[in-house]
């Protein structure tokens, strides 16, 4: 088993995949700037798989630390997982320069490394916000690539970009997986997603809604040409996530013909409603849920789900939980996140 670079491995998908690392055998180095997390993750990550991790405080747009810690520890890294961006979206339009100089800056410093000391295999987080409003559902990995809703979309598309035009002159090989929506926690509940402010995404917004800490959930939009009027989304679980990046890495292990990239999408293949994952929520939780419906929020796009049987067919992945686990983790995390009230952003 190799060692394997996470950066953001801090972060709500990255912790979670380094624990799916570590109990796969691998060895894992990390790099978080903590800009977006907490510096106690690795200890949590340590009570739940009795590994310690070093993560390594560097930002990645900082290239001469960047080239240092590379020329440090490079022995051994057989693969870099690189999740360590920035995802607002709102955040992403009144700051784009921030958008392109954290998450694109810092890819180039990244692949400059990678290619100084030939790492082999490389697995980029990329998402389905570079499918953008699909004219027809569910889509595919060769689904057109439009326009991008915001510079946090557009950092996306660009940055899968370089790399498959990097691959056709370095050694590396490059596995982009599209995320869908990744939500829940780890059923240990000692690491999840830290909101900042008024979250963006459904579920952290009805999780804390439930909390107390919001009055009501607001619904953007009922008027679409859904089922129920409301948006559709793609739900998966950030456990599974996590473990289609373990198989990402033993594919490309693996299949030294594998296209040297390659794009696979992450999603459950099944749509759900902004009603049907509240419905879901209060029957799963007996919890209720206080909303209201709001006017469409630009940038949303009305349904999105995945065609999922490349990365089950050629990654041999395919999940494991289901939307009550989903849900009950989200749950489970959120109190827990209430019980210790330093840990909330
Ligand atoms: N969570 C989602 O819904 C989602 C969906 C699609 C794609 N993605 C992508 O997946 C990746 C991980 O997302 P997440 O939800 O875990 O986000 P997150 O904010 O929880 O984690 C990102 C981590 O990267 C670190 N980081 C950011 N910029 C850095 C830099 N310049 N140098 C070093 N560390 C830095 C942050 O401190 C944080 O710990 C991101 O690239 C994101 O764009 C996420």
């Amino acid at each position: 088993m190799g060692r394997i670079l996470v950066t953001g491995g801090s972060g709500y998908i990255g912790s979670h995949t380094v624990v799916a690392l570590l109990e796969a055998g691998y060895e894992v180095v990390s790099i978080d700037d903590h800009s977006r997390s907490h510096d106690f993750i690795m200890d949590r990550i340590k009570q739940i798989t009795g590994t310690e991790v070093v993560n390594h405080r560097i930002n990645l747009v900082d290239r001469a630390t960047l080239e240092d810690f590379f020329c440090n520890e490079h022995t051994g890294i057989t693969g870099v997982i690189h999740f360590a961006a920035y995802k607002a979206v709102g955040e992403s339009v009144a700051n784009p320069l921030l958008y392109f100089e954290n998450n694109l800056v810092g890819q180039i410093n990244l692949m400059r490394c990678v290619d100084q000391y030939n790492i082999p295999h490389f697995v980029f987080s990329s998402s389905c916000t570079v499918y953008g409003n699909p004219e027809s559902l569910p889509v595919t990995e060769s689904s057109p690539l439009l326009e991008p809703e915001s510079p946090y979309g557009r950092t996306k598309l660009i940055g899968e970009a370089f790399l498959r035009d990097w691959v056709l002159v370095c050694p590396t090989r490059v596995a982009a997986l599209r995320y869908f929506n990744p939500v829940g926690a780890h059923p240990s509940a000692l690491i999840g997603e830290f909101s900042r402010g008024v979250p963006e995404n459904l579920l952290p917004y009805i999780t804390q809604t439930a909390a107390g800490i919001r009055e009501r959930l607001t619904i953007y939009g009922r008027d679409y040409p859904t089922r129920d009027g409301t948006c559709v989304r793609d739900y998966l679980h950030v456990c599974d996530v996590a473990l289609a990046h373990v198989a990402a890495l033993k594919h490309l292990e693996r299949h030294t013909d594998a296209p040297p990239f390659d794009v696979f999408n992450l999603g459950s293949g099944v749509g759900q409603t902004v009603l049907e994952m509240v419905q879901a929520f209060e029957e799963v939780t007996g919890t209720p849920l206080t909303y209201t419906f709001g006017e469409r929020r630009t940038g949303d796009v009305v349904a999105v789900y995945a065609d999922n049987r490349k990365a089950r067919e050629q990654l041999g992945w395919s999940t494991l939980y289901s939307l009550q686990d989903m849900l009950r983790t989200a749950w489970a995390w959120e109190q827990a996140l209430s019980q210790s009230h330093n840990t909330r952003q």
